[in-house]
């Protein structure tokens, strides 16, 4: 018996000396001290045959070889679990001062670009900042803006009609202002101009009342250097008591010292839009070619840029507010136009493009 353990004693030392794994060691644990079929354990039950004094004897042995071969596991296992770390680590090893990989950073577009400032002055000076859809009905896109079906007006503005309904959105409830009657959402079109959107402010806040309404817009049209079937505008709005063309010209000349943060040459003039009464074209002289004549201001030296007027008694009236009692101007500054001419674009069918190489001019976020 004495032999055995003995033996046992050098096997268990020699066979952990080889062991070069965690999971080897493992096995060898087993091997040697496991309840089941561990060696040492096999040892112990024969151990039941031998007189008292033997038991004795060589229990007392066993448990000196059981303790000895735990230790040694144990001290095996503290050195390969140091060994595995270290390699983990040099082979997982990064040089942490190499520079990195610079992620491509997107950049605003131009439009919104400018949008934002706009909405900063405007907010500035009191002006709710509002939405409206862009699949608009009939009734707000023509009618109520003093646009009978019957009118010439409509002509200029050819745009694109949809079967269906509008249904409500969910996600942004307040493009549902003023989808109440039948009516309303019924002869859906894309919108033609953000106008409709004064329709839809009145009935929703009533006056004194002062918001723009930036957004898309879209036309039936052949697109060239300036004309495009989808591009953005803004609309502004300003109701109260009294208001009169002075203070129409005072916002106006707010807006654009904002916008181009210097002196532009303007020139005002009569212009027709049912909406408004009396109606005016204020235009800009241009700066793509310093008013010499170009393809984008058509060879004229003027770039029409913001129509205006005082709103009209009939779309007051529309926005359930008494034309008696409040006065109001409305203007549609056009913002894609602005845009190409602060930063001297001379093709609008860039915006809608999606080529990266002109977008990403603008700036960074
Ligand atoms: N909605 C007009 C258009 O797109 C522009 C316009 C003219 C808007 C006069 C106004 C305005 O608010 O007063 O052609």
């Amino acid at each position: 018996m004495r032999k055995q353990l003995e033996q046992l004693r050098r096997e268990a030392g020699e066979a952990l000396d080889k062991i070069k794994s965690l999971i080897d060691l493992e096995k060898a644990e087993i091997k040697l001290l496991g309840r089941k079929d561990g060696k040492l354990n096999a040892m112990l039950k024969s151990l039941k045959n031998l007189s008292e004094k033997e038991k004795k004897q060589f229990g007392k042995l066993a448990n000196e070889i059981k303790n000895e071969i735990t230790a040694l596991i144990a001290e095996k296992r503290l050195d390969l679990e140091k060994k595995e770390t270290l390699k983990a680590v040099e082979e997982d090893w990064i040089d942490v001062t190499l520079p990195g990989i610079k992620p491509k950073q997107g950049s605003l577009h131009p439009v919104s670009i400018v949008q934002y400032e706009l909405e900063d002055l405007f907010r500035s000076l009191g002006f709710m900042i509002l939405d409206g859809p862009e699949l608009e009905s009939d009734y707000y896109n023509f009618e109520a803006l003093n646009i009978p079906s019957h009118h010439p007006a409509r002509d200029t503005q050819d745009t694109f009609y949809i079967k269906g309904k509008i249904q409500k959105s969910k996600a942004c409830p307040e493009r549902n202002r003023g989808i109440k009657s039948k009516e309303n959402q019924e002869r859906l079109l894309l919108r033609t101009h953000t106008s409709p959107v004064q329709v839809r402010a009145m009935q929703e806040f009533g006056a004194p009342l002062r918001a723009i309404a930036p957004g898309r817009v879209f036309r039936y049209e052949a697109s060239d250097a300036s004309h495009e079937n989808t591009f953005c505008q803004l609309e502004g709005l300003m109701v109260e008591k009294n208001i009169s063309i002075c203070n129409l010209i005072a916002v106006m000349k707010t807006l654009l010292k904002g916008i181009f943060k210097r002196d532009v040459k303007i020139r005002l003039r009569p212009g027709y839009f049912p909406f408004v009464e009396p109606g005016f074209e204020l235009d800009i002289e241009c700066l793509i070619c310093g008013g010499r004549g170009c393809s984008v201001c058509k060879q004229s030296g003027w770039v029409e840029l913001l129509p205006c007027g005082l709103v009209h008694p009939n779309v007051l009236r529309a926005g359930h507010i008494d034309p008696e009692k409040f006065s109001g101007f409305a203007f549609g500054l056009g913002l894609t136009r602005l845009v190409m001419m602060r930063y001297g674009i001379n093709d609008i069918r860039l915006f809608n493009a999606g080529d990266l190489r002109f977008l990403e001019q603008f700036g960074a976020i």
